[in-house]
């Protein structure tokens, strides 16, 4: 038999337990308006990286950083005005920003999967926000479905899905609004709709008094092409896949045991014992410290595709590709 997460109601104690095990690193499922999240401390590599474990995704998607208020928000990430008036006109509520980090941003690589912009939102959920302000952190969180399922609106929906990857399932009865966040990114400092949702377009061109373009989905099936906005973290060093060991001139990313000493700038190992869960988290930050290294290119150890190793190797492969 499966093991199966236990459903807590939302009580004080639940939400204090809640909060220590996302403190603790673990996956917490919680409601919102709009759907239950599968949360993590954002902050923290490894926690979000059992993130894209347990809901099986192939791939690195960038996700949503869930905090209590604007002020929070603020410390990381940088509002322009445009961007302010729709915090201002729907937070709490169903809007996703996309917005550039802010300098010491701490939120993981990982939960923006290398991208220079962070996703954020401010729930309209009385338990999200009393979690939120228990966690005292950002918290990560996709919809709390396995790849692929459909978003869950109840807490027994992420239960059936779910049960099994989670520390806690917090229930507080179906989700109200029942569709995920509207999510808003910026093209030049004009508004772009990226996902329709709970907050209907119509009343974003209202209350910003400019129109939101919607964005055409033809610009996601290029995702490396310059100043598109869905565009995905590639470093410029070319990368060199299923490397045995550098030859001159390369820098080095290993996983396993063995391989070059760590120095930290040419050289970094994902993983020294061989786990999927550490080298996810470490994955978008050494490639970054690679391609600064001033190497002609970056050789890269096998990584097993198996469980996270599918993600690594989808993310490995995109980069390889110029
Ligand atoms: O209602 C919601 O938004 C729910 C609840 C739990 O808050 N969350 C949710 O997350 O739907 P998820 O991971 O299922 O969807 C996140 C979407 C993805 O389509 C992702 O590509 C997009 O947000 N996204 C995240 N960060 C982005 C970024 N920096 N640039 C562009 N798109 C981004
Ligand atoms: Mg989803």
């Amino acid at each position: 038999m499966v093991a199966r997460a236990p459903i807590r109601k939302v009580s004080d104690a639940a939400i204090r337990d809640a909060a220590a095990m996302l403190r603790f690193g673990h996956l917490v499922a919680f409601p919102t308006e709009t759907v239950y999240g599968l949360g993590a401390d954002a902050t923290n590599a490894e926690a979000v990286a059992r993130i894209f474990e347990a809901k099986g995704r192939p791939r690195f998607n960038p996700l949503i950083v869930h905090v209590l208020r604007l002020d929070r928000a603020e410390a990381l990430v940088r509002f322009d005005e445009l961007a302010l008036k729709f915090a201002k006109a729907f937070w709490p509520g169903p809007l996703t920003l996309v917005l550039p980090k802010a300098d010491g941003c701490r939120v993981a690589e990982l939960a923006t999967a290398g991208l220079d912009t962070l996703a954020i939102r401010v729930p309209a959920h009385e338990a999200a926000a009393s979690l939120l302000a228990a966690v005292d952190r950002p918290v990560a969180a996709p919809s709390a479905n396995r790849s692929g399922h459909v978003s869950p609106t109840t807490a027994e929906h992420v239960a059936a899905d779910l049960g099994a990857h989670v520390a806690m399932i917090l229930d507080a009865g179906p989700a109200t609004v029942g569709l995920e966040s509207t999510i808003v990114g910026f093209d030049d400092g004009e508004p772009v709709l990226l996902r329709a949702g709970g907050v209907p377009v119509e009343a974003l061109s209202e209350a910003a008094g400019v129109k939101v373009r919607i964005a055409s989905h033809e610009l996601d099936a290029r995702p490396n092409a310059p100043g598109r906005l869905a565009s995905h973290y590639a470093p410029k060093t070319p990368l060199r896949l299923n490397a045995h060991a550098p030859k001159r001139g390369e820098a080095w990313l290993g996983f396993g045991p063995g391989g070059p000493e760590e120095d930290g700038v040419s050289v970094i190992n994902l993983s020294e014992r061989g786990d999927l869960v550490e080298a996810a988290a470490r994955l978008f930050a050494a490639l970054r410290t690679l391609d600064a290294s001033g190497a002609e290119a970056i050789a890269v150890a096998p990584v097993p595709e198996t469980g996270l190793g599918l993600a690594i190797n989808d993310r490995l492969r995109r980069a390889a590709v110029r």
